[in-house]
C-alpha cells in the first residue's frame, strides 16, 4: 500500500546489507515471490514502514532478488509498507566485502572473538577485500542513495545499519554536504579501543573518521556509546570529547553517541505467538519431545552466541544434579548461518560432537536429553518460546539479543530467563533474570538448577516483570526517538545556518 505523502514529510531511508524481502522465483509460474527476512536488524525494522514514509536499501543476495531488481528496472518498488530498493553487487566484490571483512573480520573484532596468538592474520588478500570488497560496496550503496534522494524537497533522514556499511556516512556526506541528517545504528557491540587494535591503522582511521561524518550514532547501550567515544580519541588525534561520555568534536561537527535499546514488535509477536499455525506447531513439538522439562535456546549457530559452552553447562547440571536426569531436557532451535565461513562451520561440528557426547552419556531407552533442529523458523521459535521452563540466553557479548525479550513475552510457563552478563538486554531485564558470566559454565549449571527448582511464586513473579518491561517499550518506540532526534538535529542545523546567514 503506498502512502500520501507531503514536502514537510520526512524521507526516511533506511541502508542494510540484508533487505526486509528476500525474492524467489517459482519454477513453474516463473513468478516472483517475496519471502520476509529473517534476523534481528530486519525483524525490529520491519515494523515502521506503516507509520513513515521509507525506503529501504538493501543488497541483492540470491537468484530471486537479482531478477527481481532487473524485472523493476533497478527502480524503488512498493512492497507492503515501505519502498525497496537494491543494489547488485558484484559476486567477488560481495564475496569479499562479507565473508572477509564484515564478518569475519569486523564481527570478530566488535564481539572479541580473535584468539590473537593464531589469528586473525591481515595479508595482502585481506587489504584487497577492503578495497575492492568492502569499500567499494559500501560505494555502491551510497551511491545508489544520492541518486534517489539527491533533488528531493523533503527533510531526508538516512539511517545505515550495522557494521557492513562503516564507510557509507563518508560517501553520502562527500555528496549530499550537510543537508540530510545521517545517523547510523549499530546493532553489533562496539567494545573499547584495545580490540580495534587487531585492524590496521589505516582502515580503523578510515572507519572511524567515516563514522563521524554523520549527525549521530545509535548504539543499543550507553556503554557502547561510551567504547566509541573512547575509541576515537584513542585513535583520531583531532577528536575530542572534552570530558563528554556521549559526544565526539572532530573537524568542527560535535557528533553524539546515543543508546537506543533496541526491542521487538509486541504486538506482531504476541499476534504471531497466538496464531492457530503457530499453536499448532507447539503442539507437535511438545508432543514430539514429551512430557520434559524444557531448557531452550534459540540461536543462530554463532560463535558468539556461546552454544558450546552452554552445552557443557548443561552436562554439568546433569552430573552435579543427577534429580534433573530423565526429566530435563535441553532444546536447542539453531539457525545455520554464514557458513562460507569457516569459523562458522567449525562450530557447527563442535556443537552437534558436544550434542552427540551428552546424549550417549545421559540417554536411555526413553529419554535423549539434547534435542537440536536445526532450520529457521519464526513461528516454530515463537512456538517452542510458550513452553520453556529455563530460556538459556548465554552470549560471550550481545548487542542487545531479541530472543531474551521475545521468550520474555510470549512465555507461558513462568519460565526463568538465564541471561549472560555481556547481553545488551541485562540493561533493561537485568533485575528479573539469573544473570551469568558466559564463561562460567559450573556457574550456569548452577543458574539452571536454581531455576529448575525455584518457586512457583517467585518465578510467576519474575515473568510477570519481564513481560511488562518488554510490552512497554517497542520497536516502534525505539525507532521513532531516533527519528524525533534527527528532526530535531536538522531543525538545529536550520537555526544555525539562519543566524550565520543573517
Ligand atoms: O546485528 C546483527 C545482525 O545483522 C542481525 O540482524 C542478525 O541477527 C544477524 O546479524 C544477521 O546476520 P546475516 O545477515 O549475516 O545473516
Amino acid at each position: 500500500m503506498s502512502r500520501e505523502t507531503t514536502t514537510k514529510e520526512p524521507l526516511i531511508v533506511i541502508a542494510s546489507n540484508r533487505g526486509p524481502y528476500s525474492f524467489k522465483v517459482n519454477e513453474e509460474t516463473k513468478e516472483l515471490t517475496a519471502t520476509r527476512g529473517a534476523g534481528g536488524l530486519v525483524t525490529a525494522l520491519g515494523a515502521i514502514g506503516g507509520t513513515y514514509d521509507v525506503l529501504w536499501v538493501a543488497a541483492a543476495l540470491g537468484k530471486g532478488d537479482v531478477e527481481w531488481v532487473r524485472e523493476h528496472k533497478g527502480q524503488p518498488q512498493v512492497v507492503d509498507d515501505m519502498r525497496i530498493a537494491m543494489i547488485v553487487p558484484e559476486r567477488r566484490r560481495y564475496g569479499l566485502y562479507y565473508n572477509t571483512i564484515a564478518n569475519p573480520l569486523l564481527w570478530f573484532i566488535q564481539h572479541e572473538l580473535w584468539d590473537t596468538p593464531r589469528q586473525p592474520s591481515i595479508t595482502a588478500s585481506t587489504w584487497e577485500a577492503w578495497r575492492e570488497g568492502y569499500v567499494a560496496i559500501n560505494r555502491q550503496f551510497a551511491d545508489a542513495i544520492i541518486d534517489v534522494v539527491k533533488d528531493s524537497e523533503r527533510p531526508v533522514l538516512i539511517f545505515p545499519q550495522d557494521y557492513h556499511l562503516y564507510l557509507l556516512p563518508h560517501f553520502l556526506r562527500e555528496k549530499l554536504g550537510d543537508k540530510v541528517q545521517i545517523q547510523p545504528f549499530l546493532h553489533i557491540p562496539w567494545p573499547g579501543p584495545d580490540a580495534w587494535r587487531i585492524l590496521p591503522e589505516q582502515m580503523r582511521t578510515e572507519l572511524l573518521t567515516s563514522l563521524l561524518m554523520s549527525n549521530r550514532i545509535g548504539f543499543q547501550t550507553k556503554t557502547d556509546a561510551f567504547n566509541f567515544v573512547q575509541t576515537c580519541r584513542f585513535y583520531l588525534p583531532n577528536a575530542h570529547s572534552y570530558g563528554s561520555r556521549d559526544s565526539i568534536e572532530f573537524q568542527r561537527r560535535t557528533v553524539s553517541a546515543v543508546g537506543y535499546p533496541i526491542s521487538i514488535d509486541v504486538e506482531r509477536v504476541e499476534e504471531l505467538a497466538s496464531a492457530s499455525s503457530t499453536r499448532l506447531i507447539r503442539e507437535h513439538l511438545i508432543s514430539s519431545i514429551g512430557d520434559y522439562r524444557i531448557i531452550l535456546r534459540v540461536d543462530r549457530i554463532e560463535p558468539s552466541k556461546n552454544i558450546v559452552r552452554g552445552l557443557e553447562a548443561f552436562r554439568a547440571l546433569l552430573q552435579a544434579h543427577p534429580e534433573h536426569r530423565g526429566k530435563v531436557k535441553m532444546l536447542a532451535l539453531l539457525v545455520p548461518s554464514r557458513m562460507e565461513v569457516e569459523e562458522y562451520r567449525t562450530y557447527l561440528g563442535r556443537i552437534m560432537s558436544e550434542a552427540g557426547r551428552i546424549n550417549a552419556e545421559f540417554s536411555d531407552a526413553f529419554y535423549e536429553p539434547v534435542r537440536i533442529i536445526l532450520g529457521q523458523n519464526y513461528e516454530r521459535a515463537l512456538a517452542a518460546m510458550q513452553f520453556f521452563d529455563v530460556l538459556l540466553v548465554n552470549p560471550l557479548t550481545d548487542g542487545m539479543n531479541l530472543v531474551a525479550k521475545e521468550g520474555a513475552l510470549v512465555n507461558q510457563r513462568d519460565g526463568v530467563l538465564v541471561l549472560s552478563e555481556f547481553a545488551g538486554a541485562i540493561y533493561e531485564l537485568g533485575e528479573h533474570v539469573l544473570k551469568i558470566s558466559p564463561f562460567d559454565v559450573y556457574g550456569t549449571a548452577e543458574a539452571m538448577h536454581q531455576a529448575l527448582t525455584m518457586p512457583y511464586e517467585e518465578r510467576a513473579q519474575r515473568a510477570a516483570a519481564l513481560r511488562e518491561i518488554v510490552q512497554r517499550a517497542g520497536v516502534k518506540e525505539w525507532f521513532s526517538r531516533q527519528v524525533d532526534d534527527a528532526l530535531a538535529g536538522m531543525d538545529r542545523n536550520r537555526t544555525q545556518e539562519t543566524k550565520a546567514e543573517a
